[in-house]
Parts: structure tokens; C-alpha cells; sequence
């Protein structure tokens, strides 16, 4: 790496760390207290969401990758000679590789993540399973902006969008989201998009709190960050993990509950807790084929093909521009 890219990485560093301490400030300060579950993917963070794609209770992994591995052909049917892979919140790019074997003639792969550690895994491994592919991870928040290079702007791009990440946003965001990728896009472009079902509560909840405790630590490394980057801040202990089915908003909440009533200081501010208070962590909402393709028209993207399972646990839509 040149000085100025370490350079570059350092001002990433501190522009990221200054808009955490922002945002923890923020949203502690809600009544109902709250904190973006981006910042769940430091390097821990990441290895542990790893972990829990393979949980057995943890099917949307399992199931998106038999729709994908599946349909392969017809997600892939048209991608023109030079046209390029977008790929949002990418990951450990697992199953990016079913759609770079169905299309070998694609000219480039663009991982964008807000994962450092994650993002540079896995671009080495794509880097040297696909020699003859163009590799760019972009470390980027993908709500700020959606960094395509600008010597890859002319290809024609298929978007790939995995794992329900969508549903970590609420509608509004989604909606805005969208459509700022359909203009990051062009006329003629594509979207591969996986979307969580609703279904049975006890399915969803098994999910989200499963018996390894693994979703528990990933929901509470979100403190152990807070305390690695600003020093000692929270007790890990005084809280713990509870997944909700809010029936209503149709999502699958993540809290960490305090169970005792105390007092945290961060960066000169306090932030009260009472017993039994939660910092609302994740949302994850869970879509009806229809409920999701309204959704993104109200974007401006055209819904064509929908693949799921024969359960209906999961699906994965196209859409296009134009
Ligand atoms: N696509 C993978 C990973 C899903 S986990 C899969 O389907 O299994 C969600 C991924 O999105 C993580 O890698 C996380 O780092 C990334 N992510 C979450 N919020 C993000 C944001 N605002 N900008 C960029 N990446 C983000
Ligand atoms: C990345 N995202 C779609 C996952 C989800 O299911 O909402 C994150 C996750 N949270 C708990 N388990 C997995």
C-alpha cells in the first residue's frame, strides 16, 4: 500500500469513528434508545454473522443460496460480454461465487461493504478462485453513497443485493435506497435482490435467538466495540440479547435489555438506564412477494421474475430499470 493510501485509510478511520460517536450520542438519547445495526460489522462482528449463517435455526442463509444455486441460469440469462457484478453489502461473497460460475464472462466484480476485514477476505479469495476476473472492494456506507468506479461506469451492471440486508431498513430507507441505486444505474440494468418472508413466529424467533447464543454475541459485540473504540463504556454484562416479533410492522426486532437500572457515560454525556430498558439494535422486516415488489416500484424499478422456495421461506426478485 502507497503513504497516500494509508493515508486515505487513516481519514476512513476517523470520519467513521467520529460518525459512530455521533451516532451512539443520538440515538442513546431517544426515548426509545437505539443504535444503527451497521455498526455491527466490525471484524468481530462479521466472523460472528458468519457463524450464524450456519446455524441450522438460521434458514435465510441456507435457503437464498438453494434458490440462487438453483436459478443460476435464468438470474444470469443476458448479462452482456463486458457487463459487471455490483455487489451491495457483500460480505464474506459466498454466493456471489454461484453467480460468477453461471456467468464466466463477466469483465468485473465490485464488492462494496462497510466490513474492512470482511471486504479484504473475501476479495482475496474471489481474487484467486476467478484469476482472469476484475476484482474492486470498495469500503463504503452504502446509505451515504454507492461508489461504482468511474472507469466501470459504462458497463452494463447486474446489482446483487443477498442475504435480506434490505430488510435491515426500514421502508422509508429502502425506498430511498433504491432509488439511489437506480440512479447509480442505468436504463437496461438489473437488480438481484433477496428478500426474508413473514411466516411463523416461532420460525422467525428461532432465527433470531438461536440455542448456540451466537446471535446473542453479535448482538452484544455491538457494546464490546463501543468499549474498544472509546474505552470502557458498558458492562457487558449488566445486558442482554431479546429478538421480538413486532406483528404489526412486520419485523423481527433485536434489543440488548439492561437489567439493572444504571448510568453509562459516553464522550461527557449520561445516558440513563432503567431495569430493564433496551437499546433497539435491528429491525429486520419480513416481506410478502407483493408487499416487497410495491416497495420497489414506489423506487422506480420494474419487478419481472420472483424465485422462492416451496415453503415460502425466502425470496429472491429481479428488477430491472426501464
Ligand atoms: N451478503 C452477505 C452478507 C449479509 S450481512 C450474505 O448474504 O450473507 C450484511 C452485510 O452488509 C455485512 O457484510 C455488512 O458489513 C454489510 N453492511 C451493513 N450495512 C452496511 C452499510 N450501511 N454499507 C455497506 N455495507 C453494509
Ligand atoms: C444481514 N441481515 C439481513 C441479518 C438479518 O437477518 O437481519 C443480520 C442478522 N441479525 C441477526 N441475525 C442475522
Amino acid at each position: 500500500m502507497t503513504d497516500s493510501a494509508f493515508a486515505h485509510d487513516r481519514i476512513a478511520l476517523a470520519t467513521e469513528t467520529d460518525a459512530f460517536e455521533r451516532d451512539i450520542i443520538e440515538g442513546l438519547s431517544r426515548r426509545q434508545k437505539t443504535i444503527p445495526s451497521r455498526y455491527f460489522y466490525d471484524d468481530a462482528g462479521s466472523e460472528l454473522f458468519e457463524k450464524i449463517t450456519e446455524l441450522s435455526e438460521y434458514y435465510p442463509t441456507r435457503v437464498e443460496t438453494s434458490i440462487l444455486l438453483r436459478h443460476a441460469a435464468e438470474i444470469t440469462d443476458g448479462i452482456a460480454d463486458d457487463g459487471i457484478l455490483v455487489e451491495l453489502g457483500s460480505g464474506s461473497s459466498s454466493k456471489t461465487e454461484i453467480l460468477l460460475d453461471a456467468a464466466p464472462c463477466l469483465a468485473a466484480y465490485v464488492a462494496i461493504d462497510v466490513s474492512p476485514g470482511a471486504l479484504a477476505e473475501a476479495a482475496l479469495r474471489i481474487r484467486t478462485r476467478y484469476p482472469t476476473l476484475e476484482v474492486r472492494p470498495v469500503h463504503s456506507d452504502f446509505m451515504q453513497s454507492i461508489p461504482v468506479p468511474h472507469d466501470l461506469a459504462r458497463h452494463r451492471k447486474l446489482g446483487f443485493f443477498p442475504g435480506s440486508t434490505i430488510g435491515n431498513f426500514e421502508h422509508d430507507q429502502a425506498v430511498k435506497f433504491l432509488n439511489d441505486l437506480r440512479h447509480a444505474f442505468s436504463n437496461g440494468d438489473r437488480l438481484i435482490i433477496g428478500t426474508d418472508m413473514i411466516k411463523d413466529e416461532d420460525v422467525l424467533l428461532r432465527a433470531y435467538d438461536d440455542s448456540a447464543g451466537v446471535t446473542a454475541a453479535f448482538n452484544l459485540n455491538l457494546l464490546a466495540r463501543i468499549n474498544q473504540t472509546y474505552g470502557r463504556t458498558f458492562d457487558l454484562d449488566t445486558f442482554r440479547h431479546r429478538a421480538v416479533f413486532n406483528r404489526d410492522r412486520a419485523r423481527i426486532e433485536m434489543h440488548l435489555v439492561s437489567t439493572e437500572a444504571q448510568v453509562i457515560r459516553f464522550r461527557g454525556h449520561i445516558f440513563r438506564f432503567d431495569r430493564g430498558e433496551t437499546i433497539h439494535t435491528e429491525s429486520s422486516h419480513k416481506y410478502t412477494l407483493e408487499s416487497f415488489r410495491e416497495l420497489a416500484r414506489r423506487a422506480g424499478w420494474h419487478p419481472r421474475s420472483t424465485w422462492t422456495d416451496d415453503k415460502a421461506l425466502f425470496s429472491v426478485h429481479e428488477l430491472v430499470i426501464g
